[in-house]
């Protein structure tokens, strides 16, 4: 199959897409990975549920952070490297920036380059002081760290958000051991984490009464359509967001209100009526089974700050 494009980066994006998707939807349980979501209207439609009365994750994180982020900075210390893994827009990161003693640099790493110069633009502009350098990587992969140009007494790991979440215990182990060694010995890992709650609270979240996470939900496929040519009808297809007692998880689905055939390219893919998609882990911690996973991975659990209703929290993680 060939895909069109002027750009080659463009282009080998385009066949990693397909290919991601192929793979996914071959399986028993058809899966697509929650990464393609987030493109220009999928980032719009994840800003608008982080307004959402039920979905308290990102506004918890945000006033827990506000409420403690002189205690934070006085853990991390002084001249300290801060390196974000999916700085995205880099809100919450703002304001450790403001109160962090004398940061050595910052480095947001992003999977989408435009949208990172242009906050890179801007966070220069907004501190001047600060040795920006952003890298664009996806962070599941290795990729290399730039050293700031003064010297940088730790490297702290910045993972907010509770995206570690959206990976499977395995890999998120994965991913921590990785930020483990990107730290280096005497650094750090500061990590947003979604606690294990109230599972009518938890579903309502992933479930809002709005139908904005359906539209986030559906938006994946509404991608495939536009940029790999497939064929699905959005209508045939609904969102539904289950808890997994099991692995203590929301997940997210697409149903098929109906038995279809769905064309990708020149692949064709069935569904019975009611088959999912699987979409998205959101994985749901305590902060004891959250501080055993990193021990695994040689982190011992330094600080825990949590909201008032042990909603959400954030640990600071060093090496053991
Ligand atoms: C950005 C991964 C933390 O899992 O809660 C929100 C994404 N999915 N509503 C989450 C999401 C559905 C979100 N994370």
């Amino acid at each position: 199959m060939t895909i069109a494009t002027t750009n080659p980066a463009a282009e080998a994006a385009l066949h990693t897409m397909l290919e991601d998707v192929i793979t996914g939807l071959s399986q028993g349980q058809k899966t697509l990975p929650s990464k393609y979501f987030y493109d220009e209207r999928g980032s719009k439609l994840f800003d608008d549920i982080c307004e959402l009365d039920e979905y308290y994750l990102t506004r918890t994180e945000s006033s827990l952070m506000q409420a403690r982020v002189g205690d934070i900075a006085s853990v991390i210390g002084p001249n300290a490297l801060l390196v974000e893994y999916g700085s995205g827009s880099s809100l919450k990161t703002r304001l450790l920036l403001r109160n962090l003693v004398q940061p050595a640099g910052y480095v947001p790493i992003d999977i989408s380059g435009e949208y990172l110069s242009q906050v890179g633009h801007s966070l220069k502009a907004e501190f001047p002081e600060i040795e920006i350098m952003p890298v664009v990587a996806d962070f599941t992969k290795s990729f290399a760290i730039p050293s700031p140009s003064v010297e940088e007494a730790r490297r702290v790991i910045y993972f907010p958000g509770s995206t570690i979440g959206n990976f499977q215990r395995d890999d998120a182990k994965m991913l921590l051991a990785g930020m483990a060694d990107n730290a280096g010995p005497i650094g750090g890992v500061l990590i947003g984490v979604d606690l294990d709650k109230d599972r009518d609270v938890l579903r309502s979240a992933y479930n809002d009464s709005k139908g904005v996470t359906a539209e986030f939900n559906l938006n994946v496929l509404k991608r495939i359509n536009d940029e790999l040519g497939g064929g699905f009808d959005l209508a045939k297809f609904r969102h539904d967001a289950v808890f997994n007692n099991v692995h203590s998880c929301i997940e997210m689905h697409l149903i098929s209100t109906q038995r279809q055939t769905v064309k990708v390219c020149t692949y064709s893919f069935e569904f019975e009526e009611n088959e999912t998609i699987l979409t998205e882990y959101s994985h749901k911690y305590t902060v004891d089974a959250f501080g055993l996973m990193a021990n695994d991975v040689g982190l011992d659990v330094k600080n825990v700050w949590t909201d008032s209703n042990n909603m959400f929290a954030v640990m600071y993680l060093e090496r053991a």
